[in-house]
């Protein structure tokens, strides 16, 4: 394709892949899906739309929207034998513990879908994980919670039937809000996709070995948990909490976080490649603004945000290494406003960026003569030395 870099193999070689799928420029807080400003499709698309071109390549006409609409909707079931497996887990097993867990079990239930060389099996095995991981997520959700399963129904977008699985109950009429609906579907375009960052390059690594769709999905969600990736929109809303309750005292976590001695991070601070304001983050803010105002007046919580960035962005240790909030410093604000609990805020993270995982793991099936990967390590242990049999060992 014209306009882009190529690189000899050594390039791939020390670890580092080519990919066209999204490109992020750090400096300037710029991010693009597909050569798409992210701004433009956070306004203007709906999320499977996004998540087409992130994995095809090109906007979808009306009818291959359609297509890949209903290609989804016919796999939104999970095989009731699936079921067993939520019963068995604890009520305070954490949502991201049954979501990698039943993600990588669909390889036992979808088993003519696990070839990723197999076109025709790849392609089916990405309706199906598109389909299934809302179902997953709403259902360990209601298992934790001790209500009964809700079904997909189909007839509804995929946004309004992740909130109907998530809210509805058997013995209620359920309101579907329009406004939650369409801040739902902004927060999956904006998590949807964001280069080699940790899960996706979770993705790839396992996905390289050949083997199926779900268990790299699987490997991408654990890594996502973690709370220096999508964990972090969790910990932020933790970490606010716990600054609430001690009389909102900020400085005292700017002084700790600036603590080379204490492992205290403001959580949604920072990024590896953002040394500007993270362009989701700001969508985010302004989403939240409108949010909060409209459905709850104010946030504690929300304006204790504002205020901890406005001091972070004014102090010198911030300035100096260029941190700023991040996708996760105000994303959980808006899940928490729409009544979504803490301990599913990374799931819905997982959720918005599936077809990103999707997208990199099959662009790395279709890239010729495709090696699997095996970063460069650089020894640095000890030289040879003579063996010591266990009587000299002291
Ligand atoms: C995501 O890669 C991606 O694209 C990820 C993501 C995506 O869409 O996939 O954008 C999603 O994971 C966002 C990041 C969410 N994580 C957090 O918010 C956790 C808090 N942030 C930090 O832990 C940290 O900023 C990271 C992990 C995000 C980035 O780590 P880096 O790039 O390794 O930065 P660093 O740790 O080398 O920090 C550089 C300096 C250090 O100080 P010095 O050693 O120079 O004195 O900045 C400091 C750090 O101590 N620092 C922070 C800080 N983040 C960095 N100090 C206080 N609070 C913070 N949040």
């Amino acid at each position: 394709m014209t306009g882009y870099i190529t690189l000899d193999d050594g390039f791939a070689n020390t670890g580092g892949t080519t990919s066209s799928i999204t490109y992020i420029d750090g400096e300037k807080g710029i991010l693009r899906y597909r050569g798409y400003r992210i701004e433009e499709l956070a306004e203007r698309c709906d999320f499977l739309e996004v998540a087409y071109l992130l994995i095809y390549g090109e906007l979808p006409t009306a009818d291959q929207l359609e297509e890949f609409r209903d290609n989804i909707r016919r796999h939104t079931l999970l095989h009731e034998g699936m079921k067993q497996l939520f019963a068995g887990f604890p009520p305070d097993a954490h949502p991201m513990a049954i979501l990698s867990s039943v993600v990588g079990a669909l390889a036992i239930y979808c088993k003519d879908s696990l070839d990723p060389l197999d076109e025709a099996q790849r392609q089916l095995s990405i309706y199906r994980l598109m389909a299934k991981m809302p179902t997953i997520a709403a259902f360990g959700y209601k298992q934790s919670i001790g209500q009964p399963f809700v079904y997909p129904q189909n007839h509804l977008t995929y946004c309004q039937n992740f909130l109907y699985m998530l809210f509805a109950v058997p013995s209620e009429r359920y309101r579907m809000d329009p406004d939650y609906v369409e801040a739902l579907n902004l927060l999956l375009i904006l998590h949807a996709d964001h280069g080699q960052n940790c899960s996706t390059s979770a993705v790839r690594m396992v996905g390289s070995s050949n083997v199926n769709l779900f268990s790299a999905i699987s490997a991408g969600i654990c890594a996502l948990w973690g709370q220096l990736h999508g964990g972090a929109n969790e910990a932020c809303i933790n970490m606010l909490e716990q600054i609430l309750a001690d009389n909102r005292n900020i400085g005292k976590y700017i002084d700790k976080a600036k603590d080379p001695n204490d492992p205290f991070r403001l959580m949604g601070f920072g990024h590896r490649i953002y040394k500007n304001y993270d362009p989701r983050a700001k969508i985010i803010k302004s989403v939240a603004d409108r949010l909060i105002a409209k459905k709850i007046g104010t946030d504690p919580l929300f304006e204790l945000a504002k205020e901890l960035e406005e001091i972070a962005l004014k102090d010198p240790y911030f300035v100096e290494r260029k941190l700023y909030p991040n996708v996760d410093f105000y994303s959980g604000i808006i899940y928490r406003a729409m009544g979504i609990p803490k301990n599913m805020f990374t799931v819905l993270f997982a959720l918005g960026r599936l077809p990103g995982w999707i997208a990199h793991w099959r662009e790395m099936h279709l890239t010729p003569n495709k090696r699997i990967h095996r970063p460069r390590q650089l020894y640095i242990g000890y030289p040879e030395r003579p063996f010591v049999p266990l009587i000299k060992r002291s």
